[in-house]
């Protein structure tokens, strides 16, 4: 025979309590190197390192972790400048930043909220990213503006929508990007929060 539970039917009816949905920390598509798409490999015409190379002290070393083709590394140096990539091949396996170095650079679009998180996570003060300036009304990008001591500077390609070199940085593809480009900058003492580049690319 069936017993019936203490309370009556009305008891033996009610929902039982189900196990809530825990929130899970942020998961980031892994390995980033294997996973990258063209886009996330133009290169940065050399005019456009210039422009950002004019705030950055000449005897500093350069961090320049997305390497590529390596010439963004090669104009950096022809430019004077030391550079280095890091201890790691993969940006995101850096466990800490290279002493006193500015990182410089265009990193994967794709992964840019990644870059920022890993940069918070390396405490890492002074630097240049080259991103579409779209960024700027990202969430990501405002937590981190919260985190860090400094202001952020921009210096905006306008004028003209940039052309970037092909993954291999020898030629151009025929179109331009369909975005404005900037160089969002910490640490670097730009003359104001933001500044403007016009550059023939
Ligand atoms: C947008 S391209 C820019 C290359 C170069 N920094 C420049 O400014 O011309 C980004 C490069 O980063 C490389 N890359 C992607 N994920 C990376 C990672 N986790 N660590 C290091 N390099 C990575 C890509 O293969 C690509 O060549």
């Amino acid at each position: 025979m069936q017993t019936m539970p203490e309370g009556g039917e009305a008891a033996a009816r009610e929902p039982q309590p189900q196990p809530q949905p825990q929130p899970q920390p942020r998961a980031y598509p892994a390995p980033c190197l294997k996973s990258l798409t063209t886009n996330d490999k133009y290169e940065t015409p050399p005019v456009v390192i210039d422009e950002i190379l004019r705030y950055v002290p000449r005897d500093a070393l350069v961090w320049e972790p997305f390497v590529g083709s390596g010439a963004s590394t090669a104009h950096l140096q022809m430019r004077g400048f030391s550079t280095t990539r890091g201890t790691r091949r993969d940006f995101f396996q850096q466990r800490t930043a290279p002493e006193g170095a500015i990182l410089i650079s265009n990193p994967p679009y794709s992964t840019k909220e990644r870059v920022f998180a890993h940069l918070a996570e390396l405490g890492v003060q002074r630097f240049a990213l080259l991103l579409p300036l779209e960024t700027l009304g990202t969430r990501f990008l405002s937590n981190f503006r919260a985190r860090m001591s400094t202001k952020l500077q921009l210096l905006v390609f306008s004028g003209t929508r940039l052309r970037f070199l092909s993954p291999t940085g020898t030629d151009h593809p025929r179109r331009r990007v369909p975005f404005t480009c900037a160089w969002f900058c910490w640490g670097l003492d730009l003359p104001s929060t933001l500044e403007f580049a016009e550059v023939r690319t």
